[in-house]
C-alpha cells in the first residue's frame, strides 16, 4: 500500500535547510470536518512535529500537517528550521506513528452492555492509542448477522464512538446458503464476514462447516471483502472435550490439554477447499480468508504457508497474548488468562514471534474479549466452565513493543502489524499510514516510558480490574491520540464530545 501511496506523491518544495533538506509532500485536496467539542485543540489546522515521526517507510524528524481531518503535507527534514505558518505542536523526541487498527474487538454492544460497551470501549482504544476499531459480530445480543441487526448495532453507537468503528457481520448456518440475505447485509455495510469452525460459546452465533465457508465464499467475492474464520475445530475422531479421566479444573494444563493444536490444523485443513477456491481463476477469486488469532506456530501455521505460496488470497493474525505469555507462566485458577485457542507453551511463543517477524503472521489484534465479571469464576477458578476472553484493548501498544524489544522489532514494524495490514484487511484505503491525503489518524506515545499496567482510574475498560495484563511493568505511554485530525485523548483526558464514525463498506 505505501509503495503505490508514494507513487502519487509529489514533492512541491523542497527547501535546503541549514544541515538537512526539508522535502514537502502535499495532499490534493482537503475537506473539513468536526463539531463542537469533539477536539481537546480549539483548530483543525495545525501541525505536529518530532524527531520520530513514522512515515514514508523510514522514521525520522517531521513535521505533519493535518487540516480539516486530513494529512495534508508532510515535511521531512529538520522541523526546526522550517517555518510554518500555523500552530504547531511539537513533541521532541516521543514517536508520531499511525493510529492502531484493532480488526478483531468485542463491544458487545446492543445487549451485553455489562461486558463492555461503545462508549467505555471506544474511550480505552482511544486511551491506547487506537484510532480504529472493527467489531465482532457476536458478543453482542443479538448477533450481528443480518441487514435488521447491523441497524441495531448503528443504533446502539450514535455519539459513543470516541474513535473510528466498523463491524463485521456473521456467516452462520443461517445465512450461508441464502446470497440474497448475505447480500443485504453486505450491502448495509460491514466489512466482511465472520465465522465460527467451533461452538462460539454464543447460542445465536452457531458454528459453520466447511461447505457454509465455501457457499459464503462466493457471495463475498462480489463485494471483495474478507471472511475471518475463528479456526478450531473438532477432529472427527476425538469427544468435543478432549479430556480423558479426571483432571483438576483449575489447573491451566487442564485447559491446554482441552483445546490442543491440533484443533487449529483441523479447521485450516478444512478449509483446504475454500482457500484454494481463493486463487486467481478460482471459484471465489475476489474474496479473502483471514484466520484470526492463530495460536499454533507449528502445523497450521505451515498449512497457512503453503497455501499463501500457491497463490490463495489468504492472511493470519495472531494476538500480544500469545506473544507475552506462555502457558507455564499462567498461575492456577486464574481465568482472566482463559482464551481460545488457549494460551501455548514458551517454544510456541518463540515461534509465533518468529512466524511475525518473518512475515508468515501479516497482523495482530487485540481479540479483546471481555465479559461481566461473575462469568470469569475469579473465585472458583474453573478453567473449564469460566468465559474464555482476555480484556486487553487499551494495552495492546505498550505491551506489543515491550515484549517485542527484545526481538529487536522496529517502529516500522509495529506500524505494519498494527495500521497498514489492518487497513487493508478492513478496505480502509485512507487509513494506515501517516500520508497526505490519509485520514489524521495518529497516536504519539513515548517508547521509552516505563509503568505499571494497573486497575488505576487511567484504564477505561468498562471492568478495568479484570485484565490478564494487571501488574505487568510495560514501557511505551501513549501521549496524544488524534481520529480524522480531532486530538480525542491527551494527558489522561479524552474530548468532551464523542465524534467517531461509523465505517461502512460502500
Ligand atoms: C454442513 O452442514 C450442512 C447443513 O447445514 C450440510 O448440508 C453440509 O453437508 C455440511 N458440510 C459438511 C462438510 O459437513
Ligand atoms: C473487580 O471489581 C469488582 C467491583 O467493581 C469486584 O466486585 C470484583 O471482585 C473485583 N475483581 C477482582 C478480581 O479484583
Ligand atoms: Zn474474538
Amino acid at each position: 500500500m505505501a509503495a503505490s501511496a508514494k507513487g502519487r506523491l509529489v514533492p512541491v518544495l523542497a527547501v535546503a535547510a541549514a544541515l538537512a533538506a526539508v522535502l514537502l509532500y502535499r495532499a490534493p485536496f482537503s475537506k473539513s470536518l468536526g463539531g463542537e467539542g469533539c477536539s481537546l485543540l480549539p483548530h483543525d489546522h495545525f501541525w505536529i512535529a518530532s524527531e520520530r515521526v513514522v512515515t514514508l517507510g523510514r522514521v525520522g524528524p517531521a513535521a505533519v500537517e493535518v487540516k480539516g481531518g486530513l494529512i495534508n503535507a508532510i515535511a521531512v527534514g529538520d522541523y526546526r528550521n522550517f517555518v510554518l505558518r500555523r500552530p504547531l505542536l511539537d513533541y521532541g523526541d516521543a514517536v508520531i506513528m499511525p493510529g492502531l487498527i484493532d480488526v478483531h474487538a468485542h463491544l458487545d454492544e446492543p445487549g451485553r452492555e455489562e461486558w463492555e460497551g461503545f462508549s467505555t470501549g471506544t474511550r480505552a482504544a482511544a486511551a491506547g492509542g487506537i484510532t480504529t476499531l472493527v467489531d465482532m459480530p457476536l458478543n453482542s445480543f443479538p448477533s450481528t448477522v443480518s441487514e435488521e441487526t447491523l441497524k441495531l448495532k448503528l443504533e446502539a453507537a450514535r455519539d459513543k464512538l470516541f474513535v473510528d468503528v466498523g463491524f463485521w457481520g456473521g456467516l452462520v448456518p443461517e445465512n450461508a446458503f441464502n446470497p440474497s440475505a448475505l447480500e443485504s447485509l453486505l450491502n448495509a455495510g460491514v466489512l466482511g464476514l465472520k465465522s465460527f469452525m467451533c461452538p462460539s460459546g454464543i447460542n445465536d452465533f452457531p458454528m459453520t462447516n466447511s461447505t457454509h465457508i465455501e457457499e459464503g465464499l462466493v457471495t463475498l467475492a462480489k463485494y471483495q471483502r474478507p471472511l475471518l474464520i475463528h479456526a478450531e475445530r473438532i477432529p472427527d475422531d476425538e469427544d468435543d472435550d478432549g479430556l480423558d479421566g479426571e483432571l483438576d479444573p483449575r489447573s491451566y494444563a487442564t485447559y491446554l490439554k482441552s483445546r490442543p493444536p491440533a484443533w487449529e490444523e483441523s479447521a485450516i485443513r478444512d478449509l483446504q477447499r475454500a482457500m484454494k477456491d481463493t486463487e486467481a481463476g478460482g471459484r471465489s477469486e475476489g474474496a479473502h480468508i483471514h484466520i484470526v488469532h492463530l495460536s499454533d506456530a507449528k502445523a497450521s501455521l505451515e498449512l497457512m504457508k503453503d497455501a499463501k505460496r500457491t497463490g490463495a488470497s489468504v492472511t493470519v493474525e495472531t494476538c500480544p497474548h500469545y506473544l507475552a505469555f506462555s502457558a507455564d507462566e499462567v498461575p492456577d485458577g486464574d481465568t482472566r488468562f482463559k482464551c481460545a485457542p488457549p494460551i501455548r507453551d514458551g517454544m510456541n511463543r518463540e515461534n509465533l514471534w518468529k512466524a511475525l517477524l518473518d512475515g508468515h503472521i501479516d497482523m495482530l489484534s487485540s481479540d479483546h474479549s471481555p465479559s461481566a465479571p461473575d462469568l470469569k469464576l475469579m473465585e472458583e477458578g474453573n478453567f473449564l466452565k469460566a468465559w474464555g476472553g482476555i480484556s486487553s484493548l487499551q494495552f495492546v501498544l505498550p505491551v506489543t513493543w515491550s515484549y517485542g524489544k527484545r526481538y529487536g522489532i522496529t517502529l516500522n514494524q509495529l506500524a505494519a502489524w498494527w495500521s497498514e495490514n489492518p487497513a487493508k484487511l478492513a478496505g480502509q484505503k485512507n487509513k494506515g499510514a501517516i500520508l497526505p491525503g490519509y485520514h489524521a489518524d495518529i497516536v504519539v506515545w513515548k517508547p521509552e516510558a516505563q509503568f505499571e499496567l494497573d486497575d488505576s482510574h487511567s484504564v477505561y475498560h468498562k471492568h478495568r480490574n479484570i485484565s490478564a495484563y494487571l501488574g505487568k511493568e510495560v514501557s511505551g505511554k501513549v501521549l496524544s491520540t488524534f481520529v480524522r485530525g480531532n486530538l480525542v485523548f491527551a494527558e489522561d483526558k479524552h474530548a468532551k464530545a464523542a465524534c467517531g464514525a461509523t465505517i461502512l463498506a460502500k
